[in-house]
């Protein structure tokens, strides 16, 4: 069964201790953090303060998408703050392979995230050293968009690099995760799914995510 990791981006910030309990109730394995800095993405989120009161309010894991640039200025931060896995984009990295044994040293998981234009080859010299990668199935900066079909060929693409290689990585898809396409992303290879407006945005949240984990 997929680990289903609800994006809180997509929650209502004024009850997020509610919205938080509701996780805590449901399915949902991971929280899914979307930290955004209006430099590497056109937006802004929240960032170290709030994820400091998520931890206090969950014992789940918690997943930080960093959609920053320079991110290894804030790994320790992130750490501190109670970051479980920490995920930086391959697009924000100079020095990609020093920045993951950067967070693992400081205790986490590391992810890498790539966006649709970054082809899965570039993983090839890394995906041993991760324990996560983050395929972008939306470009990123905002929930809500549709989910780009050609993520499809990626994960498979993906999969087969992670089978040649032996290696134990998730491959969390994020972005335009419905009820109607979230079989296809597991049947491609999928283990993870992000799910921001389909969880938050329905009527009976809890169900939604017991019904996306069950597809
Ligand atoms: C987009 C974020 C996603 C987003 C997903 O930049 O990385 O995690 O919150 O939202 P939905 O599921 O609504 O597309
Ligand atoms: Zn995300």
């Amino acid at each position: 069964m997929p680990i289903i990791a609800p994006s809180l981006l997509a929650s209502n910030f004024l009850r997020l201790e509610e919205e938080c309990k509701m996780i805590n109730q449901s399915e949902a394995e991971w929280f899914h953090l979307d930290v955004m800095d209006g430099r590497f993405v056109p937006n802004i989120s929240f960032g170290l303060p709030v994820i400091e009161q998520i931890r206090t309010a969950t014992t789940k894991v918690l997943d930080v998408h960093l959609m920053i640039e320079e991110p290894e200025k804030y790994a320790e931060a992130f750490a501190k703050a109670g970051a479980n896995i920490l995920t930086v984009h391959i697009e924000a990295c100079r020095n990609l392979h020093r920045n993951i044994q950067q967070i693992k040293t400081l205790g986490m998981k590391a992810g890498v995230a790539v966006n649709p234009h970054t082809p899965i080859h570039l993983l090839i010299d890394i995906i041993e050293d991760i324990d996560l990668v983050n395929l972008m199935s939306v470009n990123p900066g905002f929930g809500g968009q549709k989910f780009i079909p050609y993520t499809l060929v990626k994960i498979q693409q993906l999969r087969a690099l992670i089978k040649e290689r032996g290696v134990d990585v998730e491959i969390e898809i994020d972005g335009g995760v419905t009820l109607d396409n979230a079989k296809q992303i597991i049947d491609a290879g999928a283990s993870v799914l992000v799910a921001g407006n389909t969880v938050f945005k329905s009527i009976n949240p809890i169900e939604t995510i017991a019904a996306l984990r069950k597809l």
